[in-house]
């Protein structure tokens, strides 16, 4: 993926994390997911006071992109941090439940921006970061 790509996605991860609701584990997560069109898809994870329904950002992204149309995807920026106090380096990476609705509709291949900037940041596929994933063709 172009640095240029790369950068455009995270700004926009960043961006939508802004509208994170995450009152409860004040903890804000922001997506940004290409589609194949070219069209960017952004989402924010929103808590619920009953918390199991919460919606990480990445299945916000995702939810929004599959209800508009878009069933390919070319790549996904996520970014986390903390809004109760000083933010660590490290990176926030897809929960479980997103790696496996992303296997859902992504290539193996896709690259998942894993990124703290547009200069800091983890690359991995959505392969690397569930292997020997349960996919759609097994059922299909
Ligand atoms: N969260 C995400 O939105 N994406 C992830 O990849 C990890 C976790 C959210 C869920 C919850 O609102 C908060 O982060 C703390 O778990």
């Amino acid at each position: 993926m172009q640095t240029i790509e790369r950068a455009k996605l995270i700004r926009a991860a960043l961006a939508a994390r802004e509208y994170a609701y995450a009152p409860y584990s004040r903890f804000a997560v922001g997506a940004a997911l290409l589609g194949k069109s070219g069209r960017i898809y952004t989402g924010c994870n929103v808590e619920c006071a009953s918390y199991a329904p919460t919606s990480c950002a990445e299945r916000t992204a995702l939810c929004k992109a599959v209800s508009e149309g878009e069933r390919s995807f070319a790549a996904i920026a996520v970014v986390g941090a903390r809004t109760d106090g000083p933010d660590d380096e490290t990176v926030t990476s897809p929960c479980g439940v997103c790696r496996q609705m992303l296997y859902e509709f992504c290539d193996q291949a896709m690259p998942v921006i894993m990124a703290k900037s547009e200069t800091q940041y983890v690359e991995r596929s959505l392969g690397e970061l569930l292997p020997l994933g349960f996919g759609p063709e097994k059922v299909r």
